[in-house]
């Protein structure tokens, strides 16, 4: 039964956009005939067409653009795209669904670290770490110590809004309790048991940025959330409030939250992401002080990027073994 369940998979062809780590690869070689760019770099996109061509499996991440066209390259055989990332909008999910392609992702073993990274942001922003920092290196605290350097908000006792309680959400949640914040939330649907377990306060979206100092953003990226928070939203908020996004860029109409910052309608902002990655020197925001600015790092540890590379193989191998498909996100 093993033997014929190794022989009729290993017939099967997988392509890796960008190196992952350990296991993946190894969990892959096992099983099937594995391509993997050597590099963590994204592929030119000639190259990504070309090395597709007939595989039967996908795995590939944020920045790579899975269209129709990557589709059409790689040919009938395509039957799993699996993201190493619980974002999934690098992929055409319409175009995969339409194939009867699934797509799957690594929820679960990312969530701690991404919401730590969140709460950084969060001390970050309040604190002006950054720009301390930088005062530092640059030699301006030669000049001398004063008692207004770098005043900043308090995190511990304000109140914490939370847009989306799913799972990073609600780690987010946990962590403020330790900072004896208070915690309100706006998510799609509520989430009784969490509220009375963490003590916090389920609230409309109007409400929740008109009451919060610091607003996080837990909600993935669809028709919905595109552009949720825009001037409207933002003019609700305190002057002396933070917009935290670790989620999706485009949650946020970019524009709109610039001339917000411009304007002072907010105190500062600590982003993960934006409305398209990478973003340039050029960029307003990393023109202004009051913005604190990560590359998309939220899932960065050693650890946890080699758990997702555990998760997204054995996602490819739970499909051609009968096993069932888990993470399934059409
Ligand atoms: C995710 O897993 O979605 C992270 O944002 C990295 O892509």
């Amino acid at each position: 039964m093993i033997t014929y369940f190794m022989e009729t998979i290993s017939k099967n062809k997988v392509y890796v956009t960008r190196k992952i780590p350990e296991p993946g690869p190894s969990i892959l070689k096992k099983y099937f005939q594995i391509n993997m760019n050597p590099k963590a770099d994204i592929l030119d996109r000639d190259t990504l067409l070309e090395n597709v061509k007939n595989v039967d499996a996908l795995i590939c991440m944020l920045g790579d653009n899975v269209d129709s066209n990557v589709m059409d390259a790689a040919g009938p055989n395509l039957k799993i795209i699996s993201c190493y990332s619980v974002g999934h909008d690098h992929v055409d999910i319409y175009e995969a669904t339409k194939r009867k392609i699934i797509v799957t992702n690594t929820p679960n073993v990312l969530a701690n670290t991404t919401a730590d990274l969140t709460f950084s942001l969060i001390l970050s922003a309040a604190r002006n770490i950054v720009n301390a920092d930088r005062h530092v290196r640059i030699g301006n605290w030669e000049s001398g110590w004063s008692p207004d350097l770098f005043l900043g908000y308090d995190v511990y006792g304000s109140t914490l809004g939370i847009i989306g309680l799913g799972e990073i959400g609600t780690l987010v949640a946990r962590r403020a309790k330790g900072f004896d914040m208070k915690v309100l939330y706006y998510s799609k649907n509520r989430k009784y048991e969490i509220e009375s377990e963490l003590d916090i306060t389920y609230v409309p979206l109007e409400e929740l940025l008109q009451r919060s100092d610091f607003v996080s953003i837990h909600v993935s990226l669809n028709r919905d959330t595109l552009h949720l928070i825009d001037e409207s939203k933002i003019k609700l908020m305190k002057k002396t409030a933070f917009i935290i996004n670790t989620s999706r860029g485009k949650v946020i109409n970019e524009q709109d939250l610039i001339s917000a910052l411009k304007n002072k309608l907010i105190a500062g902002v600590g982003l993960d992401v934006y409305e398209n990655e990478p973003i340039s020197k050029s960029n307003p925001l990393t023109q202004m002080s009051q913005t604190t600015l990560l590359p998309h790092i939220g899932s960065a540890t050693f650890m946890t990027r080699s758990r997702m590379a555990e998760v997204a193989a054995n996602n490819v191998v739970n499909f051609f073994n009968g096993k069932g498909i888990l993470h399934k996100v059409n």
